[in-house]
């Protein structure tokens, strides 16, 4: 008798091996069904069946120095080799060295770094801090946002995927986003909303937490205004003010941080992904001089046994050492610009595209059904329901002409690696023409 499973599965082993034994993450496991990726060099990465893929996302918006950099590589295997682990009460070299360079790179006094695993802890870290020092305990943070997976930063974290973990932590408030395509408020207005909310809290709320420039939830880029008048809110209010620059940071936006991009330096800054390049799993969350200053006299409440990893911090050392020796910001930025370009061009040729936004590699395209009422495809509902949506069909459509694309409800995230040439940005923006044909037929359906 023929094995059928044998004729028709034509995953590899460790595909087959992988949907068995390992959880796919936010997903309905029976529609998990993972591609093995094997390798990669610069900005392109190869599939257990040899094909190869343009990485326009930067896998999770995080491999921000594509995926063959030495340096780092190299790092990360001498501190393996020297001393893998001390405990975070021990000095290391590789600490040390990324904790004054984090202070060089961001901007203003921020000086001070707690060192993490993760964007999640990161968050998690800036939450405790800002309660420790402020006394206060409420976090208003905004509907349009992802802060991390675990109890305290779902609870901060506005998109779908917080609901459910809802009731969540107490204290966490939601307000209102920049979002000029997709909302009625106008973002300047939603900005004395919140001014609004923090009157009527009272003395209550510790921080505003936000993404600078907004990143899986749809890449919004706020008014130049916006971010200035946020923090003047919150200092009025008696509140701090926190970045999430897990997405934003390490020259997505042709900038160091997101908020460089709108000359403000927040009280708290939460960083992950590119401080490392993704070459190992690190967070950072730093702090002004004020802040670091105040918990000389009292106790720094927070601590994990990875704070600080040596190697971890060795690549994050690397990392940095390597965005500056290849001046890969000032690259992001020239580059972005021409591919900000290029999606224009897309936007105009595509009735089905309703926006494209961003700054630097950090871009968005928006999809419609409808143009002129700005209908969306996709919806936040979709997020948390089975199947695909038209998004998705466009990712899958660029996949088969060998671009990865990552989506996020209605719209498709375009983040290279920083060191994409133009000459790859026009392949890639030549794949996506023809997988935008999916969504332009989508529209009659
Ligand atoms: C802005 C932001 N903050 C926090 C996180 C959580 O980071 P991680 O997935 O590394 O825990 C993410 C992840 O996408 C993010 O984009």
């Amino acid at each position: 008798m023929v094995d059928e499973t044998a004729v028709t599965d034509e995953r590899t082993e460790v595909e087959r091996l992988d949907n068995e034994y390992v959880f796919g993450t936010w997903s309905y496991q029976s529609e998990v069904d993972p591609t093995e990726a094997v390798g990669g060099d610069g900005v392109r990465f190869t599939d257990g069946a040899g094909n190869e893929f343009i990485d326009f996302s930067s896998q999770l918006m995080c491999s921000n120095l594509g995926h063959s950099a030495d340096a780092v590589a190299d790092a990360i295997a001498e501190q393996a080799r020297e001393g893998a682990y001390f405990a975070p009460g021990f000095a290391t070299e590789a600490r040390a060295r990324l904790g004054e360079k984090l202070a060089e790179i961001t901007p203003g006094n921020l000086s001070k770094t707690f060192f993490s695993t993760s964007g999640t802890e990161a968050v998690e870290g800036a939450i405790k801090i800002a309660r420790m020092y402020t006394g206060k305990q409420k976090i208003i943070s905004r509907y349009r946002s992802y802060h991390g997976a675990t109890h305290g930063s779902i609870s901060v974290t506005g998109d779908p995927r917080r609901l459910m973990a809802e009731p969540g932590v107490p204290g966490a408030i939601k307000a209102p986003d920049p979002y000029a395509y997709g909302s009625t408020l106008d973002p300047m207005e939603s900005l004395e909303y919140i001014d609004e909310m923090l009157m009527l809290e009272g003395d209550t709320v510790a921080a505003i937490l936000v993404e600078p420039i907004v990143g899986s939830n749809g890449i919004l880029v706020p008014p130049d205004e916006y971010l200035p008048r946020l923090k003047e809110i919150a200092h009025d209010h008696g509140a701090l003010l926190i970045c999430d620059e897990v997405m934003a940071g390490f020259g997505r936006t042709g900038e160091w941080f997101g908020c460089d991009v709108f000359d403000v330096t927040p009280d708290i800054m939460t960083m992950a992904k590119g401080l490392t390049g993704a070459y190992a799993p690190l967070g950072a969350t730093i702090v002004t001089d004020e802040i670091a200053e105040y918990f000389e006299d009292e106790m720094f409440s927070h601590g994990h046994t990875y704070a600080g990893h040596p190697v971890a911090c060795a690549a994050g050392l690397a990392a940095v050492e390597t965005y500056e020796a290849e001046n890969l910001i000032e690259h992001a930025s020239e580059v972005g610009d021409y591919l900000g370009d290029r999606l224009e061009e897309l936007g105009e040729a595509h009735p089905s595209v309703g926006d494209t936004r961003g700054v630097g590699l950090f871009r968005g395209v928006e999809l419609t059904a409808d143009p002129d009422e700005r209908v969306p495809f996709g919806t936040r509902e979709d997020k948390l329901s089975m199947g695909s949506t038209v998004v998705d069909e466009v990712s899958t459509a660029a996949a088969d002409e060998g671009v990865y694309l990552a989506n996020m409800i209605n719209t498709l995230i375009i983040a290279p690696p920083l060191s994409i040439t133009e000459a790859d940005v026009d392949e890639a923006v030549a794949a996506l023409d023809t997988a935008l044909e999916v969504s332009d037929a989508a529209m009659n359906r």
